[in-house]
């Protein structure tokens, strides 16, 4: 049965210094190193699909992501040459928001409907600067924090409504697809397929470096939780 694969992106130096919407691409040395064992993961579950005689059936793995430069980043370094063989030997770095990469058993697409939570006037400050600069809006989003809304950004429900043509092609297709999103976002679409409630949603755990292995049955959904790097 196919896979749906839920990660975060790989943490970048933005992430580290603990600010809202970092959306710049330096990953870390830990970001790389996740790339790398990611990328080994999918190759390894592509050759296990080959073997089974899933592929002639099922296709390529797709690969769904945001449009922040994180995103190619975390792709692009999934696809440094030697890391990587079967993705890089078709690869030529080429990346545009909107556009696909075709490569050797898997097909990347970009969508800004996978982008983070928009953090609106909250954008580029970190937790403790929202807290000082806007007590109210901090206070707010502690009392509802499915609800709350920041000016100019989005609410959880918000990202919910925004996620469904996703959620609609991640029901749809047939083959395996690896999803890169972010905290918020994968909150989101996890809470979808665990049947997970929904005020629950915004305080779910999602590790960084890990996969959530998701297989979604008739009646339920199997998850499995892939740590692949610290
Ligand atoms: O990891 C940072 C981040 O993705 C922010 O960009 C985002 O605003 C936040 O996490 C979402 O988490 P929470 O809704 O718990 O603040």
């Amino acid at each position: 049965p196919r896979c749906i694969w839920l990660t975060r992106h790989a943490e970048s130096e933005d992430q580290l210094s603990g600010i809202l919407g970092s959306h710049r691409g330096e990953l870390t040395k830990n970001g790389r190193n996740y790339c790398r064992e990611l990328s080994a993961f999918l190759r390894k579950c592509r050759r296990e699909m080959e073997e089974a005689g899933q592929v002639e059936t099922s296709g390529d793995i797709l690969v769904l992501m945001g449009t922040a430069p994180v995103h190619y980043s975390t792709l692009q370094s999934m696809m440094i040459k030697g890391s990587s063989p079967s993705l890089s030997s078709d690869m030529n770095g080429e990346m545009t928001p909107g556009g696909a990469v075709h490569c050797k058993g898997f097909q990347a697409m970009s969508t800004s409907l996978l982008n983070e939570l928009d953090g609106g006037v909250c954008n580029g400050l970190s937790y403790a600067e929202i807290q000082n600069d806007y007590p109210d809006l901090w206070a707010a989003r502690d009392r509802d924090k499915l609800n709350f809304r920041y000016p100019n950004g989005e609410s959880y429900k918000d990202v919910i409504g925004r996620l469904r043509p996703i959620i609609i092609e991640l029901e749809r297709q047939r083959r395996s697809i690896l999803v890169i999103s972010h905290l918020a976002v994968q909150r989101c679409l996890y809470a979808y397929f665990t049947g997970t409630p929904m005020e629950e949603i915004p305080f779910l755990e999602m590790d960084m470096h890990t996969v959530a292995e998701l297989r979604p049955g008739a009646f339920d959904c199997e998850v499995r939780q892939v740590k692949l790097w610290e």
